[in-house]
């Protein structure tokens, strides 16, 4: 099973993913674990000591070098386009029980449609994993979709977009379903987050008709208390757990 989770900025992307990874690992599921958002910590989120020592991908200098025969950053030279990547997620994993864990990083982007040696080695990884590995693959990505493209979509099982109640979160939503049709992807369901009342669930149904709903998961004091002490969501007491039990049934 691969999921791929987006959302706006700031939904709760990266606290679902993480009560998703470690309850499939605590199910018993081998999990490959994906952050594929520059700006996030999904390694800390998901309980791996020393998160902050999980280094991107994108920054292992002497491997995109190996790899791809370029220097990364170099734009325009040649550099192998099919570079070998089926051995890295198992050498550059971070372990915590069933689960690895693996952060992409950013490219930094010298203009429209650059084509560097760091972007086309991320891009061959991920279509790796969407399309070669046999655990669980769940991807924490950012409000767009960007390392997927046609030859991954439809290896995709579920595109699940976050959700809270807000115009803009309701917005990202539309675009994102968007960019999903542009590549072929059409298994996306929503999950609503951040929950306050039955008002909340209801707005969110209201405004996105036509979307699946997959489940919704209460605003709790607990989980932003998680974040600001560096704990995963998983190890505290939260009832945000038994509702990702819940959607896991249903995926
Ligand atoms: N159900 C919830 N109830 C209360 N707070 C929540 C809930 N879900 C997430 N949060 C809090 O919202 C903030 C953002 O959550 P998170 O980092 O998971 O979002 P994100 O979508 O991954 O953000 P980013 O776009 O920055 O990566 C955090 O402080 C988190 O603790
Ligand atoms: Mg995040």
């Amino acid at each position: 099973m691969k999921l791929a989770i987006s959302g706006k900025g700031g939904v709760g992307k990266t606290t679902f993913s993480s009560l998703l990874i470690r309850t499939l690992n605590e199910m018993g599921k081998h999990v490959l674990a994906i952050d594929a958002d520059p700006d996030a910590n999904l390694a800390a989120a998901v309980g791996i000591a020393d998160a902050d020592k999980v280094i991107p991908i994108s920054e292992m200098k002497t491997l995109i070098y190996e790899r791809t025969e370029a220097q990364p950053g170099s734009i325009g030279g040649y550099f192998k386009l099919n570079p070998k990547v089926d051995d890295l997620p198992d050498a550059l994993s971070a372990r915590f029980e069933n689960i690895k864990l693996m952060r992409l990083g950013g490219v930094k982007k010298g203009g429209s449609g650059c084509i560097c040696p760091e972007s086309t080695l991320l891009k061959m990884l991920v279509t790796h994993i969407v399309l070669a590995r046999n655990e669980v693959v769940v991807m924490d990505m950012e409000a767009g979709i960007e390392h997927l493209g046609r030859g991954t979509a439809r290896a995709v099982n579920r595109l699940l977009v976050v959700v809270e109640p807000g115009r803009r979160s309701i917005e990202t939503a539309g675009h994102i379903r968007h960019l999903a049709d542009d590549i072929g992807l059409k298994n996306i369901a929503l999950i609503g987050n951040k929950i306050r009342n039955d008002q909340d669930e209801a707005f969110l149904k209201e405004n996105l008709p036509g979307f699946d709903f997959l489940g919704f998961l209460p605003y709790e004091d607990a989980l932003i208390e998680a974040d600001l002490t560096g704990k995963s969501p998983f190890d505290i007491d939260s009832k945000s757990k038994e509702r990702v039990k819940e959607i896991i049934g249903r995926l």
